[in-house]
């Protein structure tokens, strides 16, 4: 009956690839490529342990602060994984899909995205969102425009804005968020799925993402597992 107690959507931030290969003598840019690894046998992990719904903060808006070299490894390494390494996807059923801005993301980057959306669009399984060129305010912006655009346009009332109309038109249209990990031991949100994790359960690891491995993964989940959802309402 474990199955029943698994949360229906995660979302994690993968904190800590720059720590972790700093502490190792190697430039972050190692950390990423790691951590590129790491998320690879998580989500395999989560989809064979049943898990519906699967979030990831792979790049912000405002990560293009970075430097030069950062930003484009990470560019690189969405290309080699969105090209070959995320494969498996296909096989397992999984729906990927991604939330964030298209511009001003390379054209190299968002074709191979396009075609991982293509590809896996009418799969019935889990759903894989990999929020890249993300913000959680943008996000709330963006919302709004669209809204705003269908009700000067008349096709929608202004009193059918409710809060499931805002979901459906968030960048993807899934279910609230019910659990975040933040690796890394950082205590923040960092502008992540702002409206989806009004309820969420909140879990903040030690470990740098690299090191956040299936057992990590499987610690988490146990936690959960043990944490009383109120929902607002009284304790059960
Ligand atoms: C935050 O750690 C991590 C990122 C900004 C990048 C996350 C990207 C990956 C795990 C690469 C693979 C992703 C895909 C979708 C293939 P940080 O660099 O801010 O760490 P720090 O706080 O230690 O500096």
């Amino acid at each position: 009956m474990e199955n029943q107690a698994l949360p229906n959507h995660v979302a994690i931030i993968m904190d800590g690839n720059g720590r972790w290969a700093l502490e190792r003598g190697k430039p972050r840019t190692f950390g990423h490529r790691e951590g590129a690894k790491t998320l690879k046998k998580l989500c395999r992990y989560a989809f064979d342990r049943g898990l519906k719904y699967l979030s990831v903060f792979a790049f912000s808006t405002e990560n293009f602060k970075r430097s030069e070299e950062e930003v484009s490894t990470l560019m690189n390494l969405f290309i080699e994984y969105f090209q070959k390494e995320f494969d498996f996807v296909k096989k397992d059923h999984v729906k990927v899909v991604f939330s964030g801005r298209r511009n001003p993301l390379p054209e190299k980057v968002l074709s191979v995205m396009d075609r991982m959306m293509e590809e896996t669009k009418g799969n019935d399984g889990p759903v894989f969102n990999i929020c890249l060129n993300y913000g959680g305010q943008a996000e709330i912006a963006d919302m709004t425009k669209n809204i705003s655009k269908l009700v000067l346009d008349g096709k929608i009332d202004i009193d059918k804005i409710d809060e499931t109309l805002i979901q459906h038109h968030l960048y993807q249209d899934l279910p609230p968020v019910d659990f975040v990990i933040r690796t890394s031991g950082e205590l923040r949100i960092s502008n992540f799925m702002l409206y989806q994790v009004a309820y969420a359960e909140f879990y903040f690891p030690k470990v740098y993402f690299p090191d956040f491995d299936e057992e990590q993964f499987a610690l988490a989940l146990l936690e959960y597992q043990k944490r009383n959802r109120r929902f607002g309402g009284v304790k059960a």
